[in-house]
């Protein structure tokens, strides 16, 4: 197939047509995280909105979770590992550099056909990933990809630090991309954008190839996530109601047409007040992050399963993803539910 030659008639649609998440057992509540560090149930629910968060035990890496997750997309929809075309995995925390965390999916589910890769864009990595999966299946070169959402946070974070431990917790979830049929919609745009300058609010400085492991490198805490809490609050606040109104303006919707928003679950405050600008009553705005706290590349997927569980994810009802995150990265997705 020549891809560079398909005309705008040749464009399939993609849709979303199962899902599957998968989180750790083990559960870290606030009161635990009061014996960690100097903090408060209070304090932590007043300012994110995060009760307990999910952590895995110690040799259970991102690939065992996304493993898990993809297990139950494909169980839902009845499709055999082997039937898929590639497999893309958004996440931070790989279990290693390399292989990618894909590679490990791949042969831990038996997906012998499928290519894969993995995808950096923290806490935007699900739409962007989904956003590549998207375009294999609108040029026809495949026709199943498994797109996946997974982070171990706990693996990256630093439990002495009052400022981030409180925030992360671990979790993955995963969607089949299949051709929308002539008459659907399925995932109809999206809008995506990196700002580089924000870089420096929110990182992992060290482990990489600037500043390999060594141990003044492991001394400093270079390991961990360092974040610039209110610099990154106030950017995503600005950003995530920017690009959702952008969207939904350029196709000819405002908030109320939505009638499942699901955002990226980083701080209650910041969901709210997107959904209070885009005009959303918190109805069709989906939280979870009482319960799982900031998962990273997960919490979209783990978001879309609470909305199915819900009852607020309808065939042919509008849906709208957004998501900021480290980079910075800023992502939205409008579709129509498709099952
Ligand atoms: O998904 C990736 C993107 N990340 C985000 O979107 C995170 C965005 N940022 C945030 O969600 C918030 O900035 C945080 C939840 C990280 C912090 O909340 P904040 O309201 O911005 O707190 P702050 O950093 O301004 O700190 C206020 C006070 C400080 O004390 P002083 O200096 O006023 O005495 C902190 O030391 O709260 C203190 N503090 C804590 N107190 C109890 C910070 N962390 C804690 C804690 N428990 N865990």
């Amino acid at each position: 197939m020549t891809v560079n030659k398909l005309s705008a008639k040749q464009l399939v649609r993609a849709k979303i047509t199962a899902l599957g998440t998968y989180v750790p057992p083990r559960v870290l509540t606030n009161k635990d995280l009061e014996s960690l560090v100097e903090t408060s149930d209070e304090w932590i629910m007043a300012r994110t909105g995060i009760r307990e968060r999910h952590i895995a035990e110690k040799g259970v890496g991102t690939s065992d979770l996304a493993t898990e997750a993809a297990k139950k997309a494909l169980a839902h929809r009845g499709v055999k590992p082997t039937e898929l075309d590639a497999i893309i995995v958004g996440t931070v925390t790989p279990d290693m550099l390399f292989p990618s965390t894909a590679c490990l999916v791949q042969n831990k589910l038996g997906a012998q056909g499928a290519w894969g890769f993995d995808l950096s864009a923290a806490c935007s990595a699900f739409p962007y990933s989904l956003q590549c999966g998207v375009q294999f299946i609108m040029t026809g070169a495949h026709k199943k990809v498994l797109v996946i959402g997974a982070d171990v946070m706990s693996s990256i974070i630093d439990y002495t630090d009052r400022a981030t431990c409180v925030i992360f917790g671990d979790g993955a979830g995963a969607v089949l991309l299949e051709p929308a049929a002539a008459e659907e919609e399925g995932i109809i745009d999206f809008i995506h954008e990196v700002d580089g300058s924000g870089g420096c609010s929110l990182n992992m400085p060290a482990g990489g190839s600037l500043n390999p492991a060594t141990h003044e490198t492991v001394d400093k805490k270079m390991h961990f996530v360092h974040q610039d809490g209110q610099a990154v609050f106030k950017y995503a606040v600005r950003k995530m109601a920017d690009v959702s109104e952008r969207i939904l303006q350029r196709n000819g919707f405002t908030g109320k047409d939505v009638s499942c928003f699901i955002p990226h679950q980083a701080n209650l405050r910041i969901i709210t007040n997107t959904a209070e600008r885009l005009g959303m009553p918190m109805e069709r705005v989906i939280v979870n992050i009482d319960r799982f706290g900031n998962t990273t590349a997960g919490t979209i997927p783990l978001a879309m399963q609470t909305a199915l569980e819900e009852g607020k994810l309808k065939k042919g009802g509008l849906v709208l993803l957004a998501s900021v995150g480290a980079g910075f990265t800023v992502g939205a997705t409008l579709m129509r539910w498709a099952y």
